[in-house]
Order: structure tokens, then C-alpha cells, then sequence
């Protein structure tokens, strides 16, 4: 791919997020070393890698949540370094996030759980808050009688339903899914991806998406990076990840795994690269 003509400065060539030698260790152990990556606007970007390899920590790096030691991380072009804690706070309103962990609050409805971020960043009326959660559980395809329940009360795929609409809460241009679809059964996974698909879709959003879940990355992923030695060793379409030359890679897109998959899937998948 060739920059050479293309005009400086455009916005539209600003990554959503663009993240540089990123280097993040608890204690004298380096989980992320000189970090390159870029997430594109208006794309669906699957991350995978190794369980333990630090998908998570460069997820809540970038939301500012685990401090890094070297590295610049800049989001729609502003450098998180130089913004005040206004400006950072005006930032985490453009972003929505589900977390692996710890989903929803338990002692919370599902309509109050989706009505703590409203809470935290905007200031609005019950009545206003109470429309705008209905319209995000509607959003993401649950009943309406699921905003007075708790979560102990739903099922797995509910939860990560009701975790997806409060990470909507403020209509984010950015979505960060941790294993949205880990837990869930086959099908549930894939009416889940598909949820996605259609909501990145009709709400132009910019999704980050750690998987270790094969058919997620094949049916709605747009580009894969693959995080494996410290860094995103390679970055790019699924053909172009399938053809790195890396036994990680290797042996997560070409083992027994994935050519089981290609048996079961109704889509050829490409087992050799191109
Ligand atoms: N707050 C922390 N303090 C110390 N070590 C941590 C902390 N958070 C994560 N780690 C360590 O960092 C490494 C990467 O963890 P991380 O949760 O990012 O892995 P992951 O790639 O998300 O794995 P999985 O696929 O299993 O979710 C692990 O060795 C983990 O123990
Ligand atoms: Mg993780």
C-alpha cells in the first residue's frame, strides 16, 4: 500500500485509534514491549492471541484504565497524554465498552445497569433515561420485560445482550468487546455476531473486538490483529493473517481446530493461504 499521494492531514485518514510503542509490565514482568496498532475508523478490527498474552490489559491500556510505561496512544488523532481530565472524560463519552469481566452490576436492574453511564456523563431527566434504556434494550434484541430483571435472573446470552446495551448507553462511535461471544453456545454466538455486524453497520461504529472464537473473526471482522511475543505481529485481512509465517498463527488458523471448523462451515474457508 502507497501514502505517496494521498492529501496530509485528512481527517478521514486519522485512525480511530492509533496506538506506538506501547510498553506495559506489572513488576518486573513485560506483558506488552514497543506495541504497534492501528484500529481504523468505520471498522470491525478482530484481536486475537494466546490465552494470558494481554488482549485485556491492551484493551483497558488504551481506555486508560492500566498505565503504560513507553508509548503514545492517540484516539480520533489526541494524544491521551496531553488531555486534561476534562478532555479525557469528553473522550470516554465517544467510547462504549464490554467487559470479559464482571459484565453488569448484580445488585442492579438491567435498566438501571444501562442507566449508570447516562448517569455518570450526562445529565437527564428519569423519564428521558428511562425511553433511552427501553430504546437500547430494544436495540439489542431483548424482551422489554428484561429491564426490570437482575442479571442473576437472565441467561448468558441475555447478560451479554444487556452488558452490549449499556456499552451503547451513550451512543459511542467506538465499541470495545472483550470475548463477547466466550460462554455462549454455537448459535447464540452467531445471532450475537450478527448483532454486531448490524449494529456496526447502522450505527457507523468502530468496533475493537477480542475473540478467541474462529467463526466471529470469518463472519463480521473486517481486518484481524494478531497479538503474540509482546506485539501485534501482524495486522490485516484474514487471508493476509492466515498467510504470516508464525507458529502462533500457525497453529491457531491452520490446526486441528480450524480445519474441523472448515468441515462444519457452509462457507469454503481457506486453509492454505492464497
Ligand atoms: N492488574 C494486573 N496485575 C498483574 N498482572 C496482571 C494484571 N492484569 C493482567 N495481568 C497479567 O497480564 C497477563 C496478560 O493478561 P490478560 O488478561 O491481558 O490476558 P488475555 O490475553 O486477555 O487472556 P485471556 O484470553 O485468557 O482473556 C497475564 O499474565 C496476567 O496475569
Ligand atoms: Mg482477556
Amino acid at each position: 500500500m502507497t501514502h505517496a499521494h494521498a492529501p496530509a492531514a485528512k481527517t478521514d485518514d486519522v485512525p480511530a485509534i492509533r496506538v506506538r510503542g506501547i510498553t506495559v509490565g506489572f513488576g518486573d514482568k513485560l506483558i506488552l514491549e514497543n506495541l504497534d496498532l492501528d484500529i481504523r475508523r468505520g471498522e470491525v478490527l478482530g484481536f486475537v492471541g494466546g490465552s494470558g498474552t494481554g488482549k485485556s490489559v491492551l484493551t483497558r491500556t488504551v481506555l486508560g484504565l492500566i498505565q503504560h510505561r513507553a508509548g503514545t496512544i492517540e484516539v480520533f488523532g489526541q494524544d491521551l497524554a496531553g488531555l486534561s481530565p476534562d478532555q479525557h472524560r469528553a473522550l470516554e463519552r465517544r467510547w462504549g465498552v464490554l467487559f470479559q469481566q464482571g459484565a453488569l452490576f448484580s445488585s442492579l436492574t438491567v435498566r438501571q445497569n444501562i442507566q449508570v453511564p447516562m448517569r455518570e456523563y450526562l445529565s437527564l431527566s428519569q423519564g428521558l433515561m428511562d425511553e433511552l434504556s427501553m430504546l437500547k434494550i430494544r436495540m439489542v434484541g431483548l424482551n422489554p420485560d428484561a429491564a426490570d430483571k437482575f442479571p442473576s435472573e437472565l441467561s448468558g446470552g441475555m447478560i451479554k445482550r444487556a452488558a452490549l446495551a449499556r456499552a451503547l448507553a451513550l451512543d459511542p462511535e467506538i465499541l470495545f468487546l472483550d470475548e463477547p461471544t466466550s460462554g455462549l453456545d454455537p448459535i447464540g454466538a452467531a445471532e450475537f455476531d450478527a448483532l454486531i455486524a448490524t449494529l456496526q453497520k447502522t450505527l457507523g461504529l468502530t468496533v475493537f473486538m477480542v475473540t478467541h472464537d474462529l467463526d466471529s473473526l470469518y463472519s463480521v471482522c473486517d481486518r484481524v490483529a494478531a497479538l503474540a511475543d509482546k506485539k501485534v505481529i501482524a495486522a490485516g485481512t484474514l487471508p493476509e493473517i492466515l498467510a504470516v509465517d508464525h507458529p502462533w498463527v500457525q497453529a491457531y488458523f491452520h490446526g486441528e481446530r480450524a480445519l474441523r471448523r472448515s468441515t462444519v462451515s457452509k462457507v469454503p474457508v481457506p486453509l492454505k493461504a492464497p
